[in-house]
């Protein structure tokens, strides 16, 4: 086992993100490992919590995953945690933080390294990290670290001076940006299927592939976040960074080698040759919607419009579906088709790879034509994949299809790490491949922005979804203008 030897200081240890994702994940990887003793937690928060009442939150979340025995059972590791009431605005608060993991790396014989991880508002991001460099936090005989949760920033000005503030504080690679579908397990199986079977690596380009659709739906609404979605939408939400990240690892070339640099080289370089989505091509290009009321799994519930904290004459989208065309020599000609909305019918994330029919198919002209081949990736809930290839009907001259599906089962799942527990892993053994670069938050802010803008020019309104479907006819018909439709993700 690899092991990680650090303290660990999380600002915004009170909220939701810590609760539900970090604390667990922690666990998990002590549970498992990967953590010797040599760790330390020190939660920050505003409130007037103590050791006690982080403890009694971090075995409650133990509970909710794990039961009540382990949780019980918790109490070495919960020993780790500790908390200090936090102002980001007041230097005291940082010298009482320094003596703290002083003391800390002293009892728990910690090598001084230092991961500060930002799970709070981002209008902190910046001056906490300048707060932590001149307040001497990063001077010590280890290494120290930045993780930075999403947004980065609402547009790319905005994303450029959060990313100069930090940058004077960190560099480049002491920097951690969050994009957590890359700790998903299909997202990085993307990769291996793409490089290792020589039944795609070959295929994987414009003489053989149709389109690629990318699909991410959710049942769920705006949850309680409406004043963060209203400024946000689902462009910004998931576009500028699930999406994207997920059309970069299906687009990237076969990179030199397997390094961090090789890679993201190759990811941005996807980046760099998308087209932008400007003027007047938004309207043939880009599907913007909001959901009305509806029904999701039998129970009704109401359109964006009445969701708390949300203007009741709102133009937020809750749903985006674009074609983007990649201008490189691979690409040129293959719809990338992306989607994804809240209160959809079904939640999945999938990616279908359409092949190209044969250029002389014998099989084309029968009454049962055959169809196209497809590689399905399934992200989740579930994960998999699945291959489509056409075959003889038993006891006939009819062709079908063939589905050829591989499933991961519950048993390999027990043990599968989450997301959270992977990135943290990464970040702790020094490994940023997953993680976002500066370049690619970048650019894809720039593509991002380019929509926008051309939505506001255009005064583009959302059109609209009902609740529980999978989306607007507009966005059948981006795909039926090319000769294409969605294949199901359900
Ligand atoms: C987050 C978005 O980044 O991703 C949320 O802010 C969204 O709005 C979530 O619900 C989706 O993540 P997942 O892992 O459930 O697909």
């Amino acid at each position: 086992n690899e092991q990680a030897e650090a303290v660990f200081v999380i600002f915004g240890s009170t909220g939701d993100l810590a609760k539900r994702k970090l604390f667990p994940s922690i666990f998990n990887l002590y549970r498992k490992g990967n953590l010797t003793n040599k760790f330390a937690i020190i939660g920050l928060g505003r409130r007037e919590w103590d050791n006690e009442k982080l403890r009694s939150v971090v075995k409650e979340s133990i509970k909710e995953e794990h039961g009540e025995a382990v949780a019980e059972g918790s109490s070495e590791f919960l020993d780790h945690f500790s908390y200090l009431s936090f102002d980001v605005t007041d230097k005291d608060s940082y010298a009482n933080l320094l003596d703290e993991m002083v003391l800390k790396e002293d009892e728990f014989s910690i090598p001084g390294n230092r991961i500060f991880y930002m799970a709070m508002a981002p209008e902190f991001f910046g001056s906490i990290a300048q707060s932590i460099y001149s307040s001497g936090l990063k001077e010590t005989s280890g290494w120290t670290r930045l993780v930075i949760e999403k947004p980065f920033g609402t547009d790319l000005s905005t994303a450029k001076q959060l990313n100069e503030e930090i940058r004077k504080a960190f560099s480049e690679d002491e920097i951690y940006r969050i994009d957590h579908y890359l700790g998903k397990e299909m997202v990085q199986n993307i990769q291996v299927i793409r490089f290792a079977n020589a039944m795609f690596a070959p295929l994987w380009n414009n003489r053989h592939i149709a389109n690629i659709q990318v699909t991410s739906s959710e049942k769920l609404g705006v949850e309680g976040r409406g004043s963060y979605y209203e400024k946000s939408g689902a462009l910004r939400d998931m576009v500028q960074n699930h999406m994207l990240q997920m059309v970069s690892l299906l687009a990237m070339d076969v990179p030199l080698r397997l390094t961090t640099d090789e890679i993201r080289s190759e990811k941005i370089k996807v980046l760099r040759a998308l087209r932008p989505v400007v003027g007047e091509t938004i309207k043939e290009n880009v599907v913007r919607a909001q959901y009305s009321a509806g029904s999701v799994e039998q129970t009704d519930v109401p359109g964006y419009l009445q969701e708390d904290n949300v203007d009741p004459s709102s133009h937020t989208e809750t749903y985006v579906a674009a074609r983007l065309l990649i201008d490189n020599h691979d690409w040129a000609g293959v719809p990338f088709y992306i989607r994804t909305g809240k209160r959809m019918a079904v939640k999945s994330t999938k990616i279908v790879v359409e092949f190209k029919e044969l250029p002389h198919n014998l099989y084309a002209k029968e009454a049962i034509k055959t169809g196209p081949n497809l590689l399905i990736i399934h992200i989740q809930p579930d994960e998999g994949i699945t291959i489509v290839l056409n075959g003889k009907k038993i006891g006939s001259a009819d062709t079908t299809p063939v589905h050829l599906e591989y499933r991961h089962d519950s048993e390999d799942r027990v043990n599968t790490p989450e997301a959270y527990e992977r990135l943290l892993f990464d970040c702790m053994m020094g490994d940023a491949t997953n993680f976002a670069h500066w370049d690619e938050v970048s650019l894809s802010w720039s593509l991002v922005d380019a929509i926008s803008n051309a939505w506001t020019e255009s005064d583009n309104q959302p059109v609209s979804y009902k609740a529980g479907s999978m989306g607007p006819k507009e966005a059948d018909k981006l795909l039926e203008a090319d000769g294409f439709s969605w294949w199901p993700v359900e």
